[in-house]
C-alpha cells in the first residue's frame, strides 16, 4: 500500500470520518502533509473536528494536531508533537503494522510516535478520528490500543477523563501551552490531588506550587465553586466522578447530537482555567467561567485556620474560636501572624464541634474519607480520635452519607454568600460554651425586642379592628370576615422521608431535574403519580411548626397558573415539598434553546405571558397571604402538557428568614437579570419588584433572548434598553424571536412589549401594579408611554440616542402609532 490510497481517501473522509487502515498485516499507510503550501493541511475530518498540520499563532513551526472544524480563530484541542515541531513543510504520518502511529520529518526521522503496540495474532489495525475529537488506534473491530484522550494537552473535552489510574499509575491532567505560539508544555497544570483513600480535589498549579484549589467534589460540582462545572442542570451534559479501587477520575459527557453544540475547558498559558461554549450564529467562543476569580481564590491566603471572605475588609480572618497569634514573638513582621486556637484542646469529654456553614471545605490533603459513614457516625469517629480537627459530609447528593475527617491544620477555607458547604470544627469545651452563651444573649435580647414589638403590634391591631368595626357597622358590611370564606380547608398530606426517598430512587442523580435557589429538585413516582420533589437546603433558619404552618398556607393556593403542592415531608434536618410533575420542564428550556424555541409559537407565548400575569395577580392580590415571589424568572415558570404556564417556587421566600449577620444562612437572592434596581441597590423588595421581573420575563419571551448576557452589535444596551430603543425608533417588531417571524400578531406583540417596558421602569411608582398589568395585557385602550428602563445604558450612549434623527425629543410623545390595534 502506498500514499496513493491515502490521498484517494482524503476527499471521501473529509465528509465522513477518517480511517487509516492497514489492509494486510504487513502494510504501512502514510498521510503526507501537503508540501505545496505552509497553511493548515487537513488530513482528516468529521462533523466537529479535523486532524492535520498547522502552525500556531505567529510561529513558523508545524505541528500535527486536532482542532474544531470551522471555528475562527482556529481552536486547537490536541497536539501530537508538542515539543518536537516540524521545521519545514515536509512531514508524514504513518501507521505501521505493529499499531504504532508515527510522525516522520523530511529527513526520515521519527519525531513523535504513539509508542503503541498491538497484541494478538489477527492484527487488523486502523486509526480513526472520532466525532468526540478522540484519535484512536484500533485493533480489529473492538479493542482500542491507543487514544489521544489518554494524553491530554491543554484542553478538556467531553468524554476525556482527568484523574488517575492506580493500576497503570498513570495520571491524566491538563498542561497549558507555553504561549499562544508554542504548544510545548507550559508552567500551569490542572490536576486532581488523588491518593488512594483521599478525597478528590482539583488544583490549578504553577510548576509544583498550588495556585488555586477548586475544593473537593461535592457530588455535583466543586465545593464553593459551584459554577466551575458546565451548568449541572443543563440536560446536554452528564457529569460524574468515578471512584473505585482501580481508578479515580472526573469526566463529563455531552448528550447532545447537535453538532453545533461545542464546549471546551482549557488552561491558558497565563494560568487561567476557562470554560467556553460556542454560540451561534457567530460561532464565537463565550467564556462562562474563568478562574481564579478573586483574592480568596489564591491558595492558602489566610494561613491555617484562616477564613477568607471576599465581602469583608480585610478579606482574611480566623475561624470562630481562633485568634491571630504571633508565630515568632521576636519578629515584628505581621506576615508571621497566624490563626491559632484561643483555648488549647485537651481531648476531654466535653469537647465538641462548631458548625461553619456556607463555606468552601478546607483542603482535604489532610483528610481521610469513608463513604459508608453517616454524619452522626462521622462526629463520633472524629470525637474519638484526639488528632481529628474537623469533619464534614462532602457529598451533598447523598443526604448525610459520607464522612471526611481532617487531621492537622485546616487550610484554605473561605466563606461563600451562597452554595457553600458545612463543616464542623473541634473546639475546647470552654470555647463552645462561650460561643453558645453569646448566642443566647443575642437571642434573649432579640426575643425581648420582638416581644415588645409584638405587644405594640397587637395593641395597634386591636385599635384598628375597633375602628374598622365601627366603620363596617356604619356600612352594614363585615370587612373582617370577607376574606376568609374563599379559602376552603385543605389537608396537605405529610409523607415520610423513606417514602419520598423510595419514590425518587434515593435522590439519585439520575432523577435530578435541576437545582433552584432553595435546593435541588428530583423527579419521582409516588403512588403511580409523577411528582417533583423540592429538597430544601437545610439552612432555612426555621422551626418545624412554622414550616408546617407555611406549607399549609401555601397549599391553600389554588390557581391554574401556580404549581400545585401535593404534600410535604419533614424529618430531622430534611424539609421537602412535593409538587405535581410538569413534563415540559421550565420555560427557559424552550426559550433559550436554539433547537426547541420554535416549538413555542406566538399564540402560545402570548398565552404564557397572560397566564404568568394572572398567576402573579393571584399571588399579589387574590390570595390571603399576599406573597411576593422574589425570584420570578423563566426557570421558575413550568409548563404543563398543554404548555399552560405555572409559577413555581412561590411562597418559598416566606419560609426562609433572611439574616445576613450569620454566615450560616443562605441569603435568598433573586437572579441577576431579573432583579429590580431598588432591590439590587438597597435590598428593598415589594410587589413592584415582581412586576419588574415580570417585565423582563415578557421581553425574554418575546425575543427568545436572555436579558442577562444580551449583546447587540449596534449598541451596549441590555435587552431592556434594546426594546426601548426599538420602541422609540418605531421598530418594535424587530424584537421578535427570529423563529416567530413567519407568523405572529403585531398587535399582541407590541402590546406585550409596551406593557413590559412599563413594568421595567426605573422608579417604583411609575410601574403599574399587577391588576393594571393584567388589564392592559387583555385590553385594547391606549397605554401610557414608558420612561427609560432601569439598568439602561451608559451616558455616552444616551447622547447618541437623543441625537438620532426622526425621534421626538420628548419621550412622552411616543406612541404605538405604527401598529393599528383593533
Ligand atoms: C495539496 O494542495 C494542492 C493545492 O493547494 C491541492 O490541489 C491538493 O489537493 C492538495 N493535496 C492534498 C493531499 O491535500
Ligand atoms: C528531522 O529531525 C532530526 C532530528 O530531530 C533533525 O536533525 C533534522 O534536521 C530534521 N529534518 C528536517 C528536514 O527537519
Ligand atoms: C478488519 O476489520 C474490518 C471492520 O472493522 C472488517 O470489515 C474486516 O473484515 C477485518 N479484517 C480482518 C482481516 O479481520
Ligand atoms: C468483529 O466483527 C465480526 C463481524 O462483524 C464479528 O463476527 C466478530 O465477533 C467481531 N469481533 C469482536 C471481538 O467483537
Ligand atoms: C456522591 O453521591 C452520589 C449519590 O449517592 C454517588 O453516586 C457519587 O458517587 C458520590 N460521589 C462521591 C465523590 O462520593
Ligand atoms: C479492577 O481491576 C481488576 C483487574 O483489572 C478487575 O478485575 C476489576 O473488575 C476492576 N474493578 C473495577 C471496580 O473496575
Ligand atoms: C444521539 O444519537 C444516538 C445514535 O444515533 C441515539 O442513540 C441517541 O439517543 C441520540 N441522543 C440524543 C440526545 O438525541
Ligand atoms: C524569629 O524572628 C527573628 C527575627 O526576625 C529571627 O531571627 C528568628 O530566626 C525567628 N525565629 C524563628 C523560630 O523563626
Ligand atoms: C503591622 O500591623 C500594624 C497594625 O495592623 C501596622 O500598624 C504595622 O504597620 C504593620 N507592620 C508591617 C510591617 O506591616
Ligand atoms: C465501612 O467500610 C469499611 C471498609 O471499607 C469497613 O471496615 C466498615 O466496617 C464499614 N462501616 C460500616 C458502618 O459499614
Ligand atoms: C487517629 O487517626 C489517625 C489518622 O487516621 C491515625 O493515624 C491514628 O492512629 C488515630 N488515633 C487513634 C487514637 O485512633
Amino acid at each position: 500500500m502506498n500514499m496513493n490510497l491515502a490521498i484517494m481517501l482524503i476527499p471521501f473522509t473529509t465528509l465522513f470520518f477518517f480511517i487509516l487502515r492497514t489492509c494486510r498485516s504487513s502494510d504501512t499507510i502514510a498521510l503526507h502533509q501537503n508540501v505545496s503550501d505552509g497553511h493548515d493541511t487537513v488530513v482528516s475530518g468529521n462533523a466537529k473536528f479535523e486532524l492535520g498540520f498547522f502552525s500556531p499563532g505567529n510561529s513558523k513551526n508545524r505541528y500535527l494536531g486536532i482542532w474544531f472544524k470551522n471555528t475562527s480563530p482556529q481552536t486547537v484541542v490536541w497536539v501530537a508533537n508538542r515539543e518536537t515541531p516540524l521545521t519545514d513543510n515536509s512531514g508524514v504520518v504513518k501507521l505501521d503494522n505493529q499499531g504504532n502511529l508515527a510522525l516522520v520529518n523530511g529527513s526520515g526521522k521519527v519525531i513523535w510516535s504513539s509508542n503503541s503496540l498491538a497484541s494478538g495474532a489477527n492484527i487488523n489495525l486502523s486509526a480513526q478520528l472520532l466525532d468526540t475529537g478522540n484519535l484512536v488506534i484500533k485493533n480489529g473491530n473492538e479493542s482500542i490500543i491507543w487514544q489521544s484522550f489518554d494524553y491530554p494537552g491543554d484542553t478538556y473535552l467531553p468524554g476525556m477523563k482527568l484523574g488517575k489510574n492506580f493500576i497503570s499509575g498513570k495520571e491524566f491532567y491538563l498542561t497549558s501551552w507555553r504561549s499562544a505560539d508554542d504548544p510545548s508544555p507550559g508552567e500551569y497544570t490542572l490536576r486532581y490531588s488523588i491518593d488512594k483513600g483521599k478525597y478528590l480535589q482539583l488544583y490549578i498549579m504553577r510548576s509544583s506550587a498550588i495556585e488555586t484549589r477548586l475544593g473537593p467534589y461535592n457530588g455535583i460540582s466543586f465545593s464553593g465553586r459551584p459554577n466551575i462545572t458546565p451548568d449541572p442542570t443543563d440536560p446536554r451534559y452528564n457529569m460524574y466522578m468515578i471512584v473505585n479501587q482501580n481508578e479515580t477520575y472526573y469526566t463529563y459527557t455531552s448528550n447532545s447530537n447537535d453538532t453545533t453544540f461545542l464546549i471546551r475547558i482549557v488552561v491558558t498559558p497565563g494560568g487561567k482555567l476557562g470554560i467556553l461554549q460556542q454560540k451561534l450564529p457567530n460561532r464565537e467562543w463565550i467564556e462562562s467561567v474563568s478562574l481564579p476569580v478573586d483574592y480568596c481564590d489564591n491558595y492558602e491566603v489566610c494561613g491555617p485556620y484562616g477564613s477568607c471572605n471576599i465581602a469583608t475588609s480585610p478579606n482574611c480572618g480566623c475561624l470562630k474560636g481562633f485568634v491571630l497569634k504571633k508565630l515568632n514573638e521576636t519578629s515584628h513582621d505581621n506576615d508571621t501572624n497566624v490563626c491559632g486556637r484561643k483555648v488549647a484542646l485537651d481531648c476531654g469529654p466535653k469537647e465538641g464541634f462548631l458548625r461553619f456553614s456556607s463555606m468552601k471545605l478546607p483542603d482535604t490533603i489532610n483528610a481521610v474519607f469513608s463513604d459508608n459513614m453517616s454524619l452522626q457516625d462521622c462526629e463520633i469517629a472524629c470525637k474519638k480520635n484526639c488528632s481529628c480537627t474537623a469533619y464534614a459530609n462532602p457529598n451533598i447528593t447523598t443526604g448525610s452519607m459520607g464522612c471526611l475527617l481532617w487531621f492537622r491544620d485546616l487550610i484554605d477555607a473561605r466563606v461563600y454568600s451562597q452554595n457553600g458547604q458545612d463543616f464542623y470544627v473541634r473546639l475546647a469545651a470552654s470555647e463552645l460554651s462561650d460561643i453558645h452563651r453569646k448566642k443566647r444573649v443575642v437571642m434573649e435580647v432579640s426575643f425581648a425586642i420582638v416581644s415588645v414589638l409584638t405587644l405594640l403590634g397587637l395593641l395597634l391591631a386591636f385599635y384598628i379592628r375597633r375602628k374598622w368595626k365601627k366603620r363596617s357597622e356604619l356600612h352594614g358590611k363585615d370587612y373582617i370576615g370577607s376574606n376568609t370564606n374563599q379559602m376552603g380547608s385543605v389537608a396537605v398530606p405529610l409523607f415520610s422521608l423513606s417514602k419520598i426517598s423510595r419514590a425518587t430512587n434515593d435522590f439519585s442523580i439520575d432523577n435530578k431535574l435541576g437545582e433552584g435557589g432553595f435546593g435541588p429538585v428530583y423527579k419521582g413516582v409516588l403512588e403511580g403519580q409523577e411528582i417533583a420533589v423540592k429538597r430544601l437546603s437545610k439552612s432555612s433558619g426555621q422551626g418545624l411548626v412554622e414550616f408546617e404552618n407555611e406549607v399549609i398556607c401555601i397549599a391553600k393556593f389554588q390557581h391554574r397558573n401556580l404549581v400545585k403542592l401535593l404534600g410535604y415531608c419533614v424529618q430531622g434536618d430534611e424539609k421537602m415539598l412535593i409538587y405535581e410533575y410538569m413534563p415540559n420542564k421550565s420555560l427557559d428550556s424552550f426559550l433559550f434553546d436554539e433547537s426547541r424555541k420554535s416549538l413555542l409559537d406566538w399564540s402560545q407565548r402570548f398565552q404564557i405571558i397572560q397566564g404568568i400575569a394572572r398567576g402573579l395577580l393571584y399571588l399579589h392580590q387574590d390570595s390571603r397571604l399576599r406573597v411576593v415571589h422574589r425570584d420570578l424568572k423563566a426557570g421558575n415558570i413550568l409548563l404543563d402538557h398543554q404548555m399552560c404556564p405555572k409559577i413555581s417556587d412561590f411562597g418559598l421566600a416566606r419560609m426562609f428568614k433572611e439574616n445576613e449577620s450569620e454566615a450560616n444562612t443562605r441569603r435568598v437572592v433573586g437572579t441577576l437579570g431579573y432583579i429590580s434596581p431598588e432591590y439590587a441597590a438597597n435590598g428593598l423588595f415589594s410587589l413592584k419588584s415582581d412586576v419588574f421581573s415580570f417585565g423582563v420575563l415578557v421581553l425574554e419571551i418575546v425575543s427568545g433572548k436572555k436579558n442577562r448576557g444580551f449583546v447587540h452589535e449596534d449598541h451596549d444596551c441590555n435587552l431592556l434598553g434594546h426594546a426601548w430603543r426599538l420602541l422609540k425608533e418605531g421598530k418594535l417588531i424587530d424584537l421578535i424571536d427570529e423563529c416567530l417571524r413567519a407568523s405572529f400578531s403585531a398587535c399582541e406583540l407590541s402590546r406585550s412589549v409596551h406593557v413590559a417596558l412599563l413594568c421595567v421602569q426605573q422608579r417604583v411608582e411609575d410601574r403599574p401594579n399587577t391588576p393594571t398589568v393584567v388589564g392592559m395585557l387583555g385590553g385594547e385602550g391606549s397605554l401610557p408611554s414608558p420612561k427609560k428602563p432601569a439598568f439602561f445604558i451608559p451616558e455616552s450612549e444616551m447622547n447618541s440616542i437623543s441625537n438620532l434623527p426622526l425621534i421626538s425629543s420628548s419621550v412622552n410623545e411616543l406612541t404605538l402609532s405604527q401598529v393599528d390595534c383593533r
